[in-house]
């Protein structure tokens, strides 16, 4: 943590140019302080700075974020170029945007919520936009450096939305997303007021990132209970991409530690050290300030030890460094307060002249002391409330291998907390939940008693891991798996065959030279998103503007073939001049005719069906029963997503087994299952409507669901036949969305407007 100092005038030698990766986050390694016409710049604190620049300074890759403090305008050039001499390229930020992105949103809202501090979270509107504006502006400096095809990787809960942004600006780059923090359960997530933009954003990413297990799981939960994503296990189909997900536990920069450790400064700092503790027992505690670590509980569990143990006292020495950090935020400063007081006290009661408990720090230490210290300290705590990982944890175990080396037998152990991500991979610590107190007093008496040769095989085992999962390692794999991600996420989509824009234009020149064009559309989630009641999903101006237009060019035949009772299609479209067909084509009209159906159907099993269908939907909460002159539909798109598809898969399989011997066929759709009479079924619908149009007629039909197979298989080889949403191996093309589904229609009507057409 040597401190540099720089003057305005300083040049830059090699300026960024064109580099494999690019790696974005809020903190860059070093933050700066401006004091007039010169800036200083220090060691970022924190885990991503400590862990990233392991990684930064070792490949061809250049490193995008913010100074750490405002930049005047004047600096900005030479700050500029002084960066680039390391590859790291400066967004600078007012002090609103301070205020605002970085304390009010990043600060106060996502990392407090992330880590199970509902109550702490302070939302704003005005947050908000600084936060988008921010996040923009990390995305455009990423756009001007990255050349096509760069592998850009985004980190951490500051930047949400930069996938996203640049996705939708530069689809060729390669992009990864890492959250340093838990990804909280979907209870908590979903409190968040811009829940939906910040998945969305994140969605954006080719390949996204987490900790643990647990973490991914919950982002997961949270897609699908949010957006109503469903997702496989590594990866969620989104937009017509496909995000994989991946588990990377973070590690530390082992071969910085191990050049630290092996210089004589760090030797005598430690021969120092051990002079001064001589006497005493050191319990080492190393947290940045945060609310998260859990010092107070621990400070707690320190007293307790002391209260039941009157022979320890003098003996031990609990030393607690204090990182600052985000001490502009009053709830820091005032948890400073707080632990200031609570050190106090136990000191009070606990301390003679000669012997101070609790030794409190706060300041950053160098490297030099920070390795030193780990090696020394006899127990090692870290207790916070919630970690993403903790890198304290696994330095600790590093810089404690060399006492085994060394054959000593006072080798050090480490007391963790089980709600840090680190618990996951150093599973022989002694784990604690920080909130018992007297649990954790009793495993630090423990751990002091503890035989040598147990200490010494808990940590060699787990010094081991810590070598094995170093941060090289860990951003080797994550890249070589985003680079896996990308290939098959490419591979997926070709599959998907998504509509491209050369294939759009080849539909419209088909289009616009036709003088015969039938247009089969369905209805929900093909033109119309799926909402979670049937009668949410009334058309918008949008889309009966959209219909109109198709419907007033005389070439045009447009035919909405849905599953929904024809009493709801008259009411919603039925003064359009277009086809309707409902209840999956048992009944139908001709623009603003009278309805037509098909000869009656056998209906004796209705009653007992819908018996069947009523009993459940009174055990399933959120689900209903829609009555249709032939058919009997259970909805549950209302019910709890999970539990939802649990039940109708079990429905599902009862009704397929109890009715099979009646004249009825069994659809499970987007969250809803049909039973309809036999032999009725879109097909026939599209089937009489194709009878007599030759191969120049221009046919197009859409579709979402299983129920529209029918029609596809009812189409001429030359039709144009589109799934949308996820892909569906019966259609010639997908489109990822209802709304990229209009915007293609809309291109049509356009299209046939134009005078070329006429
Ligand atoms: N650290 C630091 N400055 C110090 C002491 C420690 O930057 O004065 C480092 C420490 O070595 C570790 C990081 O800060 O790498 C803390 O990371 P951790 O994952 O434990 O917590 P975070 O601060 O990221 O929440
Ligand atoms: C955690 C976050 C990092 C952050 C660090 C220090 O480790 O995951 O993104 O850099 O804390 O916090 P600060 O607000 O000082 O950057």
């Amino acid at each position: 943590m040597t401190e540099e100092h720089y003057a305005a005038g300083d040049t830059a030698e090699d300026p960024p140019g064109s580099h494999r990766l690019v790696i974005v986050s809020n903190r860059l390694p070093v933050s700066l302080r401006i004091d007039r016409e010169q800036w200083s710049a220090r060691r970022s604190s924190g885990g991503l700075a400590a862990a990233l620049a392991g990684v930064a300074g070792r490949g061809s890759s250049v490193w995008v974020g913010w100074p750490g403090c405002v930049v005047p305008d004047a600096l900005k050039q030479p700050v500029s170029e002084w960066m680039a001499r390391d590859d790291l390229v400066p967004v600078f930020l007012s002090a609103d945007d301070e205020e605002l992105y970085y304390h009010g949103i990043s600060n106060q809202v996502v990392w407090p919520l992330f880590h199970y501090f509902a109550d702490k979270m302070e939302f704003s509107e005005a947050g908000w936009n600084a936060y988008q504006d921010v996040n923009r502006r990390f995305a455009d400096q990423v756009l001007a450096i990255a050349a096509p095809g760069t592998r850009v990787w985004v980190h951490d809960f500051h930047l949400t939305l930069v996938p996203g942004m640049l996705r939708a600006a530069r689809p060729d780059l390669q992009i990864g997303c890492f959250l340093h923090i838990p990804f909280p359960s979907s209870e908590i997530y979903r409190t968040l007021p811009a829940r939906e933009q910040i998945l969305e954003g994140l969605l954006g990413a080719d390949y996204l990132g987490f900790h643990t297990h647990d973490y991914a799981r919950h982002f997961r939960s949270s897609c699908l209970r949010v957006l109503g994503v469903e997702s496989e296990h590594d990866a969620i189909p989104f937009e017509g991409r496909r995000v994989a997900l991946g588990v990377h536990p973070i590690g530390v920069d082992v071969h910085g530690f191990d050049e630290t450790l092996a210089r004589p400064e760090t030797r005598s700092v430690f021969t120092e050290l051990c002079r001064h503790y001589a006497e005493r027992r050191v319990i080492l505690g190393i947290e940045r300030l945060d609310y998260t670590k859990g010092v107070g509980l621990k400070l707690q569990a320190f007293e307790r030890l002391l209260e039941r143990r009157p022979d320890l006292r003098g003996e031990v020495v609990l030393l607690q460094v204090i990182v600052p950090s985000r001490l502009d935020n009053p709830e820091y400063a005032q948890l400073k307060r707080d632990l200031e007081e609570d050190i106090g006290r136990v000191n009070g009661r606990f301390g003679n002249p000669g012997y101070t408990p609790i030794e409190y720090l706060h300041r950053s230490i160098p490297p030099e002391q920070l390795a030193s210290l780990y090696r020394l300290a006899s127990v090692c705590m870290v207790t916070p409330i919630r970690d993403g990982m903790n890198l304290v944890a696994q330095e600790f175990e590093l810089c404690q291998e060399e006492r085994a080396d060394l054959d000593d037998p006072y080798r050090g152990t480490l007391v963790l907390s089980e709600f840090a991500g680190a618990a996951q991979v150093l599973p022989r610590a002694l784990l604690v939940n920080p909130w018992d107190i007297g649990r954790t007093a009793g495993v630090l008496e423990q751990t002091l008693e503890m035989t040598a040769a147990e200490r010494a095989a808990r940590g060699s085992s787990m010094a081991a891991i810590v070598r094995a999962m170093d941060c090289d390692s860990w951003a080797r794999h994550f890249l070589a798996r985003m680079d896996d991600a990308v290939v098959k996420s490419r591979a997926w989509f070709r599959s998907t065959r998504v509509l491209q824009r050369g294939e759009m234009d080849e539909v419209l020149a088909q289009y616009v030279a036709s003088d015969h064009r039938i247009l089969l559309l369905d209805y929900d989630g093909t033109l119309r998103e799926l909402m979670r009641t049937p009668e949410e999903a009334a058309p918008t101006e949008e889309i009966r503007g959209l219909l109109t237009d198709l419907a007033a060019d005389p070439r045009n035949q447009v035919h909405i073939v849905s599953g929904r009772h024809r009493d709801t299609l008259a009411e919603w479209l039925g003064d359009l001049p277009i086809w309707l067909s409902a209840e999956h084509g048992f009944a139908w009209r001709a623009p603003h005719d009278t309805w037509h159906e098909l000869e009656r159907r056998d209906l004796d099993w209705l009653p007992s069906v819908q018996e069947r269908l009523l009993d459940v939907s009174e055990e399933v909460p959120g689900t209903r029963i829609e009555r249709k002159p032939t058919a009997l539909a259970w909805h549950y798109r209302m019910a709890d997503v999970d539990y939802g598809v649990w039940r109708a898969r079990e429905l599902h399989s009862q009704l397929e087994q109890d009715l099979a011997h009646l004249p009825v066929e069994i659809i499970h759709g987007h969250r809803v299952i049909e039973v309809r009479a036999a032999g009725v079924s879109k097909g026939g619908y599209v089937g009489s409507v194709l009878d007599e149009v030759d191969e120049r007629t221009f046919v197009l039909c859409m579709g979402d669901d299983r129920t529209d197979r029918d029609m596809y298989r009812a189409l001429p080889p030359n039709a144009i036949s589109v799934h949308v949403g996820g892909g569906d191996d019966q259609t010639r093309y997908s489109i990822p969305s209802p709304a990229k589904a209009r915007a293609f229609l809309r291109e049509l009507a356009d299209a046939g407007r134009t005078p070329a057409a006429d």
